[in-house]
């Protein structure tokens, strides 16, 4: 009976995924035949349940490396696209990388996921690339003072990046943020007129990000605002244009890069 009781504290052990040398005492030639056998079933079965814990540690370990992996190539893939847009709107150099990185701090400032933040980043990187299919004429075009044909065309330029990358699942979704990312909160944005409820936050976060860097970058038309200057307008229209709390966000990351 003592030896039953032995067999099962050690079995239940076992189920608690203590493994002990204890059930080797259990196999000794002065035990009982049964006790014996059942214990040496029960030391093989444990030996066995070990190995494979061990192979699916290893594996969870390679799924990890893997998924790393993944991860970078991810982002390689985005930066070549953001390249080859660089390559033909030359003025607009580092734009991309800058908001994708602001849109993806004030992302994680505003409490938003680690996922959620990389999304955003990623579709900060991609905003434009639906600007890759434009004649050379757009490229050269002035902000705000296009005729009106150019301005037509250039208000495609997000709903092509949403076709362009529509089925890159790995993006999820950026992509929704690049169509969405000259919306405004009264719904006179483009290319959908979406309202504020209906566009995403992430292009939210976006479209303050874009207009920030777009204006205190210099343009070869214009010269870059103050920080300063470039605030106080996306403030003005703060509500109706830009989201406020994507605008104090903003501020927020401003001022910790200045603390730095
Ligand atoms: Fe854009």
């Amino acid at each position: 009976m003592d030896a039953v009781r032995q067999l099962l504290g050690i079995i239940e052990e076992i189920a608690k995924g203590n493994y002990s040398n204890d059930i080797m005492a259990l196999t000794k030639e002065d035990q009982p035949e049964t006790t014996r056998a059942i214990a040496e079933a029960i030391g093989l079965m444990m030996v066995k349940i070990e190995a494979r814990e061990y192979q699916l540690e290893m594996m969870v370990e390679e799924l990890k490396a893997l998924n790393l992996k993944i991860k970078e190539n991810t982002i390689k893939t985005v930066s070549a696209m953001a390249h080859a847009l660089a390559a033909r709107d030359a003025y607009t150099e580092g734009h991309a990388a800058r908001v994708g990185d602001l849109a993806g701090r004030m992302a994680a400032l505003m409490g938003l996921n680690e996922e959620e933040a990389e999304s955003i980043r990623l579709g900060g990187i991609l905003h434009d690339i639906g600007k890759i299919g434009f004649p050379d004429e757009l490229f050269q075009a002035h902000e705000g003072q296009n005729p009106n044909n150019l301005v037509k065309e250039i208000m495609k330029h997000p709903g092509a990046g949403a076709e362009i990358l529509k089925d890159l699942d790995f993006l999820g979704l950026s992509v929704e943020l690049v169509h969405c990312h000259h919306e405004r909160l009264d719904g006179k944005g483009y290319p959908r007129k979406l309202n504020a409820e209906e566009i995403p936050l992430g292009a939210r976060i976006l479209a303050v990000a874009d207009s920030y860097d777009a204006m205190t970058t210099d343009r070869p038309y214009q010269k870059g605002r103050s920080p300063e200057a470039a605030l106080g307008i996306l403030r003005q229209h703060a509500g109706t244009r830009w989201d406020e709390a994507c605008i104090e966000a903003l501020e927020a990351v401003l001022g910790d890069v200045q603390n730095q």
